[in-house]
C-alpha cells in the first residue's frame, strides 16, 4: 500500500507528508515541481526516511505520471500542488490557469485510466478501494455579507479571483471524473491554513518576519476583511480522515469555526511578539502597521460551517486559534534559518515589487 501526494514540499503538503510519516507505517510518494512555493527544507526532516519517496517533477507531466502510478501502484492520490497565492493570480493569471485546471486535468486523466487497468492487475478491491482526494478552498464558494450564514457544501460556486476561478474549475473537473467515469473522488475545501512552513508571502508569516525585520506591516484597505483561521496540523488530520472514511463523490468542507477580521490576526500576531521577542526600543509591533491599496475585488468574508465533516465522519480541529497562533509564531522564532531560506530569490524581489522596496 502506498499513497501520492503532488505538491507536498508546499505549506500544506509538506505538513501533510510529515504528519503522514508521524502517524502511519503506508509509504507516501511525493511529487513536487518545487516552484518559488516548494521548499524541500521542509521534508529535511524525512529527507533519509525510506517510507518518503520524493520526486522533483509536474504533475502535468503525463510520461511522469504514468510512471510513477505504474512504478508505485498508490491505492490513493492526494492533490495539493497549486499555484495558492490570491495576489499572484491577479498580477499572473496565466500560471494559474495551467497549474490548477490543465495540471489538474493531466492528473485525473493519467488517474483514470490507471483506475481503469486496476482491476485486470491487481483484482477488484483494489479497484474499489482507491481514492482520488482533491484538496481545495472555501475561496471557490465566493464573498460572504457580515451576516450570510457560514458556507455548507451545498453553497453554489462563485469565484472572484483568479485564483479561486481555477480552483473552482478543478473542482468541476474532479466532480465531472466521478460522475461521467465514476472515478472514486473525495473533495475538501477548506478555510485560510495558517502554522509551520508557510510561505511569507501569505498574511500571517508576512505579518511576523517584517515585525522582526523593522520593516512596515502592510495591511489592504480598512483590515476588516473576515477569514476562517484553521492551523495547518488539523488540515492535514481532516484530509487523514476524508481519505479514510468519506464517501466517494461527497464534498467535505473544513474548518476551525475562527472567524477574525486581518486586522485582528495582525495585532494578535504583534501581541505575541511583543511578548515573545520584544522590539529593542520597547515599543509595541503595531505601530509598524501601514495601510495600503486594497486588493482588486478582495472578497469582504469566508466562513466554513465544517458540521458536516463533524457529524458525519468525528472530525474536530485539535488547536483553538489562540494556541494555534502562539505555536506559529514560536516556531518563526525558533526557525530563522527557513526563514531566512525562503527570502532569498525570487520572493524578495515580488516582494518589493508588491510593497514596495520597504517591506
Ligand atoms: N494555504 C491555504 O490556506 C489553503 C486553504 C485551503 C486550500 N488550499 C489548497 O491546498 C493546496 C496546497 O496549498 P499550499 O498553501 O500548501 O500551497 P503552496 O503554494 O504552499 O504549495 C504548492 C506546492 O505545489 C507545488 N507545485 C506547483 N505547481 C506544481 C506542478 N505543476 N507540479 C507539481 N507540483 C507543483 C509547488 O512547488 C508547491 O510545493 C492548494 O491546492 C491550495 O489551493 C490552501
Amino acid at each position: 500500500m502506498t499513497i501520492l501526494v503532488t505538491g507536498g514540499a508546499g505549506f500544506i503538503g509538506s505538513n501533510f507528508a510529515l504528519e503522514w510519516v508521524a502517524h502511519s507505517d503506508e509509504p507516501i510518494v511525493n511529487l513536487d515541481k518545487l516552484t518559488y512555493a516548494g521548499n524541500l527544507q521542509n521534508l529535511a526532516s524525512i529527507a533519509d526516511n525510506p517510507q518518503h519517496v520524493f520526486v522533483q517533477g509536474d504533475f502535468g507531466d503525463t510520461a511522469l505520471v504514468n510512471h510513477l502510478l505504474a512504478t508505485h501502484q498508490p491505492r490513493a492520490i492526494l492533490n495539493f500542488a497549486a499555484e495558492s497565492h490570491v495576489d499572484r493570480s491577479i498580477s499572473g493569471p496565466g500560471d494559474f490557469i495551467h497549474t490548477n485546471i490543465v495540471g489538474t486535468f493531466n492528473l485525473l486523466e493519467c488517474t483514470r485510466a490507471y483506475w481503469g487497468g486496476l482491476k485486470a492487475d491487481t483484482g477488484g478491491d483494489a479497484k474499489a478501494a482507491f481514492r482520488f482526494l482533491h484538496v481545495s478552498t472555501d475561496e471557490v464558494y465566493g464573498s460572504l455579507s457580515k451576516t450570510d450564514p457560514a458556507f455548507t457544501e451545498n453553497n453554489k460556486y462563485e469565484p472572484n479571483s483568479p485564483y479561486s476561478a481555477s480552483k473552482a474549475a478543478s473542482d468541476h473537473l474532479v466532480r465531472a471524473y466521478h460522475h461521467t467515469y465514476g472515478l472514486p473522488v473525495l473533495t475538501t475545501n477548506c478555510s485560510n491554513n495558517y502554522g509551520p512552513f508557510h510561505f511569507p508571502e501569505k498574511l500571517i508569516p508576512l505579518m511576523i518576519v517584517n515585525a522582526q525585520a523593522g520593516k512596515p506591516l502592510p495591511v489592504y484597505g480598512d483590515g476588516q476583511q473576515i477569514r476562517d483561521w484553521l492551523y495547518v496540523k488539523d488540515h492535514c488530520s481532516a484530509i487523514r480522515r476524508v481519505l479514510e472514511a468519506g464517501t466517494v463523490g461527497e464534498v467535505y468542507n473544513v474548518g476551525g469555526w475562527n472567524e477574525k477580521p486581518n486586522l485582528d490576526i495582525v495585532h494578535t500576531v504583534c501581541a505575541l511578539l511583543d511578548e515573545l521577542k520584544p522590539r529593542t526600543d520597547g515599543k509595541p509591533y503595531h505601530e509598524q502597521i501601514t495601510y495600503v491599496t486594497d486588493r482588486p475585488g478582495h472578497d469582504r468574508r469566508y466562513a466554513i460551517d465544517a458540521r458536516k465533516i463533524e457529524s458525519q465522519l468525528g472530525w474536530k480541529p485539535a488547536e483553538t486559534f489562540e494556541s494555534g497562533i502562539r505555536k506559529t509564531v514560536q516556531w518563526y522564532l525558533d526557525n530563522p534559518d527557513w526563514v531566512a531560506n525562503v527570502q532569498s530569490g525570487s520572493y524578495k524581489d515580488w516582494v518589493a515589487q508588491q510593497y514596495g522596496a520597504k517591506a
